[in-house]
């Protein structure tokens, strides 16, 4: 079993702007932990430093530590390629690379990382990365066609396995469902409960609801007003979060009363 993952003392900025403050938290491993909040609070950006997206934007940076497994990714000598590996991140909208068909799209990132894959490990990678998305069945027969050609819930689930075809230990996910239908979301919320089995799971969600059907625990994040910075405000269990939080802003965001 991973380690947690332990945020400590987390401060992030755009340039001077403190846009997440103070934030400490540890993440169970293999179980998925949502995180909640009004638009602007800073989840995206939160999310953003477990991986070490976040400083890919000019002036961005954070201070404090992440500890991944036991190694603060932070600490000197990290790669930030190495880490991008080990927790991958699959977003808003589903970013299959246009020109390449399903299968290379599998592979893009396992051929990034490990150049010379031989034919039949790399037959036997599409097809694991594929079941592990729950979108095998659906594609075996075209894998050489476009990732363009299918549907955007697809698309999205082509975006997971090829996020896992590079073995993570943590899958980030920012509002994964946000631009599919139903039927599709309902699809994906399957998958990430298939997934928690191997995976440590974070996800941005807008959604209570959703929230509430796919997460262990869930975070919720706020801020003061514009301008401030955001802070995660309680974490707990998902259960308890959505029926008896310990704080009153989280009381009032779940209830509807702000957001
Ligand atoms: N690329 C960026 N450059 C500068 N400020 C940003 C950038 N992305 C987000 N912010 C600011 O950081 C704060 C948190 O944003 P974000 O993390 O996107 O919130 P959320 O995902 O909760 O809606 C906001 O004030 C937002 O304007
Ligand atoms: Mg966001």
């Amino acid at each position: 079993m991973p380690q947690p993952i332990k945020v400590e003392d987390l401060n992030i900025y755009y340039g001077d702007f403190l846009a997440v403050e103070d934030v400490n938290v540890t993440i169970q491993p293999r179980s998925v932990t949502a995180l909640i909040g009004p638009s602007g609070c800073g989840k995206s950006t939160f999310l953003r430093t477990l991986n070490r997206m976040h400083e890919v934007i000019p002036g961005a940076h954070a201070e404090g530590t992440v500890e991944i497994d036991g190694q603060n990714i932070y600490g000197p000598g990290i790669d930030p390629v190495n880490v991008r590996r080990r927790v991958g991140m699959v977003f808003q909208k589903a970013n299959p690379f246009p020109t390449m068909s399903i299968r290379d799209n599998v592979l893009a990132g396992a051929k990034l990382n490990n150049r010379r894959l031989p034919r039949r490990e790399a037959d036997e990678l599409v097809e694991r990365s594929l079941r592990g998305a729950n979108l095998w069945e659906e594609v075996k027969d075209r894998l050489d066609k476009p990732g363009l050609g299918l549907s955007g819930g697809q698309q999205q689930r082509l975006c997971i396995a090829r996020t896992i075809a590079v073995k993570p230990e943590v899958v980030l996910m920012d509002e994964p469902c946000s631009a599919l239908d139903p039927i599709s979301t309902l699809a994906i919320e399957d998958l990430i409960h298939e997934l928690k089995k191997d995976y440590t799971i974070v996800i941005v969600t807008h959604n209570m609801q959703q929230a509430s059907r796919v997460s262990d625990r869930t975070g919720f994040f706020n801020i003061a007003g514009t301008g401030k910075p955001g802070h995660l405000i309680e974490i707990d269990d998902t259960e308890k979060m959505f029926t008896n939080p310990e704080n009153e802003q989280t009381e009032n965001y779940i209830s509807g009363k702000f957001g």
